[in-house]
This record gives structure tokens, C-alpha cells and sequence, in this order.
């Protein structure tokens, strides 16, 4: 089955040609970073009207690149939700209205669903059950994941996502937006002895987390000093992205000792960072196991993913709905699983 694959839920355009049995044939993005950077941060309504500028050219694209026709195209995934209204509309009436002229099924998509599924399109692939930790710019999630659909949620951040945390304390830094790659690059020339920044909820049972205190934190660390310069700032980023690592195999260590599982998917945005990637490819060696991950550029929004979800869910339910679904707002846990 060759499934199109579409995502604009926030700030990357992206779509992907996924076939179940040659693997990926072709993903085309546009990230919308330079527009929204003056800002410093994503503008929804700016975001919208550039998803309706990009999403024809990179189809073209990659129809192109594919080196196949929409003849060959069996069904259309786009992503439903969660994410941005506008933003969403703007994919999901394009998969539904293709859907429609081409007569092929849709399916709408869970952009975390997405993320959570995007190692599967690795080489080195997990067996279930695992767990997943989804780290990205809105949702930080620990899931117990038992197969395809079959999701429980274990812990999720009560206040800031981990990407928002990073995205925030980089402004505080005055690094550029999306902060969170700047600030794990600035650490790298930090001196890890000098700050020690709190690991937040660690000290109590479950598994939720917490990142607003920390930005918090830095703020007061860099208000105690006469001085902030250069140096100062990669100390500060240091500590933060330690934090922030420990923080995340704290709780990560927990789940997979309590459910006696060894294998970690660590995907979405954050799942790029250096550190965090060798910190739990460490831990999961130490219990014998394995971390997942998908490739750096596929834990960031892109049109692979949600082509593969949406071929997976395809291949056991068409649909001929023409309704087009959009969610702002929409928990893992809503998912059915595939039969
Ligand atoms: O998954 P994603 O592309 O978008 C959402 O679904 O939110 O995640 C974007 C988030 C941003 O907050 C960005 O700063 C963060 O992922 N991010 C990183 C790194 N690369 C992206 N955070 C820390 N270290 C990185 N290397
Ligand atoms: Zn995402």
C-alpha cells in the first residue's frame, strides 16, 4: 500500500510518499522558521496563510522526487491534531479533498501518534511492548505502549513541554528562535560544575513531570550575578540541559524497571538533543535493552511519519470518510488501537 503523507500542524510544512513494502520513496519540508524568528515565536495566523503558500510546490516535489504518479497513491494520511486550528486546516483539507477527487481512503492522523511511530521507519526497529517518551515543543508524554493504538499514558509534563522549557530559557539567554538546538549547542561549552539546577518531581513517586521552575531558576541564577557574560551563559545552558536530561531518565528509568521493559522510544523534537540520546542509549544498555530513535531530522515535525501512521492504521480500517478532522486538542490515550 502507498500511502501521501501531510503535516502542518505548527511551523513545518512537510509531506512524504511511504510504501509498505519499498520503504520510504520521497519527503519534501519547508520549516517556516525564518518568518516566524522576528517574532520569537510561532505567529498562528502567519503560519496558516504559509502552509497554503508551500503545501502545492512540495507535493509537486515530491511526486517528483518519488518518480511516481497519484495513479500509484493507494490512500492519503494527514495529520487531525493536536496542534494549531488553522494550521491543521490547512493539511487536512488538502488530504480530504485529494482523498475526494482521487477516490482513495483517508485517515486522519495523531501528530503524537506520528512522532511515537517515526523509529519504525529505522532499520533498528523495537518489538513491542515499549516505552515511548515524546518530547517535543507542546507535549512532553511517558507511554506505555503495548501496539499500535494500544497507549497508556504513564506521565506528562503538568505545566511547559520540554521543547517550551528549552525554547523559553534560550529567549531568557537571548538566543534565537526555536532556542532549543541553540541552547544544547551553547551547553556544549559550558562548565557543567558551576551551576547545579533542581530535578524537578524526581523525589516523589509517578511519573509526571514539571519544567516551568526551572526557567524560574535561571532567571534568579543570572539576577545573583554582577556579570552575565558569554562563558556565564553556556555555564547556565549546561546546567539547564543537565537538568532537563537527568529530569527525563529519572522518570524514564522508573517506568521501564517497574514495567519490566528494556527497550525506549525516544522521539519528537527534543529527542535530537546529543545528550539526551547518549544518556538514554546508556541507561537502556544498563538493563540490558536498547533506546530507539528515529534519525535527528525525523524527530522533528515531518511528512515520513505521519505517511507511515497513516499506512499502518490503512491497512487495517479504509475509511470513505469526507469529514475533515481537525483537533486542536486530542489525547494519546483517545487512540483505538488497530485491529
Ligand atoms: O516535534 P517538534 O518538531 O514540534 C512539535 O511537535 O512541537 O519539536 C520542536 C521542539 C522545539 O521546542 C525545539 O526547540 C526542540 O524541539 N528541539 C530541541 C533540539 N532540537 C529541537 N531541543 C533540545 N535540543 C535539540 N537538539
Ligand atoms: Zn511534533
Amino acid at each position: 500500500m502507498r500511502v501521501l503523507g501531510i503535516e502542518s500542524s505548527c511551523d513545518e510544512t512537510a509531506v512524504a510518499i511511504y510504501d509498505s513494502t519499498q520503504g520510504l520513496m520521497a519527503h519534501a519540508l519547508h520549516s517556516q522558521i525564518e518568518l516566524h524568528a522576528e517574532y520569537g515565536g510561532v505567529v498562528p495566523e502567519l503560519a496558516s496563510r504559509d502552509h497554503i503558500r508551500k503545501i502545492v510546490p512540495l507535493l509537486t516535489a515530491c511526486f517528483a522526487d518519488a518518480g511516481c504518479s497519484r495513479e500509484h497513491i493507494d490512500g492519503i494520511a494527514y495529520t487531525a491534531g493536536p496542534g494549531l486550528m488553522g494550521s491543521l486546516l490547512v493539511g487536512a483539507s488538502m488530504g480530504q479533498t485529494l482523498a475526494y477527487a482521487w477516490d482513495i481512503p483517508s485517515i486522519a492522523v495523531h501528530h503524537m501518534e506520528g512522532h511515537l511511530l517515526a523509529p519504525l521507519l529505522e532499520d533498528q526497529q523495537p518489538d513491542f511492548p515499549f516505552v515511548a517518551l515524546l518530547v517535543s515543543g507542546g507535549h512532553t508524554l511517558l507511554v506505555n505502549v503495548n501496539a499500535i493504538g494500544d497507549y497508556e499514558l504513564l506521565g506528562e509534563s503538568l505545566d511547559d513541554a520540554v521543547g517550551e522549557a528549552f525554547d523559553k530559557t534560550a529567549k531568557l539567554l537571548g538566543l534565537p528562535y526555536p532556542g532549543g538546538p541553540e541552547l544544547a549547542a551553547l551547553a556544549t561549552q559550558g562548565d557543567p560544575e558551576r551551576f547545579t539546577f533542581p530535578r524537578p518531581m524526581t523525589t516523589q513517586p509517578g511519573y509526571d513531570f514539571s519544567f516551568s521552575g526551572l526557567k524560574t531558576f535561571v532567571v534568579n541564577t543570572a539576577r545573583k550575578l554582577d556579570v552575565v557574560d558569554q562563558q556565564t551563559k553556556a555555564d547556565i545552558a549546561r546546567a539547564f540541559e543537565d537538568a532537563v536530561v537527568d529530569t527525563l531518565a529519572i522518570k524514564c528509568k522508573r517506568a521501564l524497571k517497574a514495567l519490566n521493559i528494556n527497550q525506549l522510544v525516544v522521539a519528537g523534537g527534543v529527542g535530537a538533543n546529543k545528550q539526551l540520546r547518549a544518556r538514554l542509549q546508556t541507561l537502556c544498555e544498563s538493563l540490558g535493552g536498547q533506546a530507539f530513535y528515529p534519525r535527528p531530522e525525523f524527530c522533528t515535525d515531518n511528512g515520513a511519519m505521519i505517511a507511515y501512521a497513516g499506512s499502518r492504521r490503512l491497512q487495517h480500517n479504509t475509511p470513505k470518510s469526507t469529514t475533515i478532522e481537525c483537533h486542536a486538542r486530542w489525547p494519546l490515550s483517545d487512540l483505538e488501537p488497530i485491529k
